[in-house]
């Protein structure tokens, strides 16, 4: 029987043609799946898009039929930045990287950083003053790139190498428009931020050069890093180690993929407790009782069920990485239809993740909602912030703990206010951001015990 043709709606011959997300890509992608279903077709950009809105679907491309595709010439540019790093590199070099890297990775070596990332936000938490209005946006992005300077360099980038924090921040502001399924359509059109960051990478290579040099001459020091480990790390197969180059390219990954997600999460994560009086009241309420006024360690994660399950439905509401592409190798049949050779399947956890089907009450904020039964009975990718598969978020151990001791250091302190008829807006470019910051009031809680 023959395919189905695919069903979506007729965009204009011009939104064909160029690439426009309309004012609202969110709300376009919500729509199509409300509209069309569990599948929806669209040509945009001189692209076939196919937006896949099933969780049987969804794991069906990241995980079951993971070969059929690739992540895509979308990356070419960002490849210029992360060169052959495992967000950007195709098999077989993925496939030997991503092995090489699991170890630094696994949740007893992160556990090490867990020292850093609170040290880290009792810092930030202690320079708060009692009804300073802030951007708490601003003020994650500093904790999360501190924290990865540290943990990846064993650099305090606050304090002393501002030139990293400087030239990363002039970096980042064009690098995730390459990161969408769509950039190889972005990347024709001119980008004024991209020239100025030609610059800052430069700067940036510099100093990791630099520090790969520095450390490759001095074997014996271990830094306890992440870089340490990249350098040593030894494919169990062919016993081979990476070149200074490949190195750099990990690193500069691991740099840009860790911190503007997480600083995203919790900054979502502040905005949603501020408005959900008794969420907020149990979180202090569970931080209070179980670390008595001390500052948490990673033993206290278990009994830290609470804060866990705020930031999980944070990340359900407002998931860093909203949107995931794939390039279809070949034609690829979905259900009744089939997904043309060299279409992009997008997968959106935000739009997943607000579906009613899966979430009573989907737009509501409720922590509450992730009991032990819940989550077995929750269908594997109704919920999926870091992925799937063999691309999975290498960082997600890396991620759930920083976010978990985070909340908990700054909640034991401080009650986060919105300042009243601050616009919040998301905004939806590789990372779901705000888009005019989060100005929030701080308050000193009165000290429990
Ligand atoms: C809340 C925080 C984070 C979120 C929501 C997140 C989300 C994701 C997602 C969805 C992917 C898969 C993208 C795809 O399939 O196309 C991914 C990949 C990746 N993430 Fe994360 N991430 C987070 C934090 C981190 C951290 C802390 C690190 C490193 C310390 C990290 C490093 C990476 C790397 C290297 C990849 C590429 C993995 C591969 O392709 O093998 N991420 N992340």
């Amino acid at each position: 029987m023959p395919a189905a043709a695919l069903p979506g709606p007729k965009l204009s011959p011009l939104d064909q043609l160029i690439y426009r997300p309309g004012r609202n890509p969110l709300a376009f992608f919500t729509n199509l799946a409300r509209t069309y279903g569990d599948v929806a077709a669209y040509r945009m950009g001189g692209e076939q898009l196919v937006f896949v809105n099933a969780p049987q679907y969804v794991r069906d491309v990241l995980v079951t039929n993971n070969r059929v595709f690739i992540k895509g010439r979308g990356l070419q540019r960002s490849k210029r930045l992360l060169g052959e790093g495992l967000l950007t590199s195709e098999d077989p070099t993925h496939l030997r990287q991503r092995r090489l890297m699991q170890p630094a990775f696994h949740r007893d070596r992160i556990a090490a950083y867990g020292g850093t990332m609170v040290a880290y936000a009792a810092r930030l938490r202690d320079q708060w003053r009692d009804g300073d209005t802030l951007d708490v946006a601003q003020d994650m992005m500093r904790l999360t790139l501190a924290i990865a300077g540290k943990t990846l360099f064993d650099l305090d980038v606050e304090s002393q190498a501002g030139d990293v924090r400087d030239a990363l921040n002039a970096v980042m502001e064009s690098f995730w428009l390459t990161m969408l399924p769509f950039a190889d359509v972005l990347e024709r059109l001119p980008v004024p931020p991209l020239r100025r960051a030609k610059a800052a990478r430069a700067r940036l290579d510099a100093i990791i050069y630099g520090m790969i040099a520095e450390r490759r001459a001095d074997p014996n020091r271990d830094h306890r890093d992440l870089l340490s480990m990249l350098l040593v790390a030894q494919d169990e197969e062919d016993h081979g180690t990476m070149t200074d180059q490949q190195v750099r390219d990990e690193a500069m990954t691991i740099l840009l993929a860790g911190h503007e997600t997480t600083a995203n999460a919790l900054t979502w994560t502040w905005y949603l407790v501020s408005t959900a009086p008794k969420v907020e009241a149990r979180l202090h309420e569970e931080v209070d009782r179980v670390l008595h006024g001390r500052l948490p360690t990673v033993a206290d994660i278990g009994a830290l069920s609470y804060v866990e399950r705020v930031v999980t439905e944070a990340m359900r509401l407002y998931p860093p990485a909203w949107i995931i592409g794939r390039r279809a190798l070949q034609d690829y049949p979905i259900g009744d239809y089939v997904a043309p050779a060299r279409s992009i399947l997008v997968m959106s956890p935000y739009v997943l993740q607000r579906d009613a089907r899966y979430f009573a009450d989907p737009e509501r904020f409720d922590p509450g909602r992730w009991t032990a039964d819940f989550r077995a009975a929750l269908p594997p990718f109704a919920y999926f912030p870091f992925g799937g598969g063999p691309r999975r978020c290498i960082g997600d151990s890396f991620a759930w703990m920083e976010l978990v001791l985070v909340v908990a250091t700054i909640a034991q302190h401080w009650r986060l206010t919105l300042v009243p008829g601050h616009p919040v807006e998301p905004q939806p470019l590789v990372t779901l951001r705000t888009k005019h910051g989060m100005r929030m009031t701080v308050q000193q809680r009165d000290m429990m015990h």
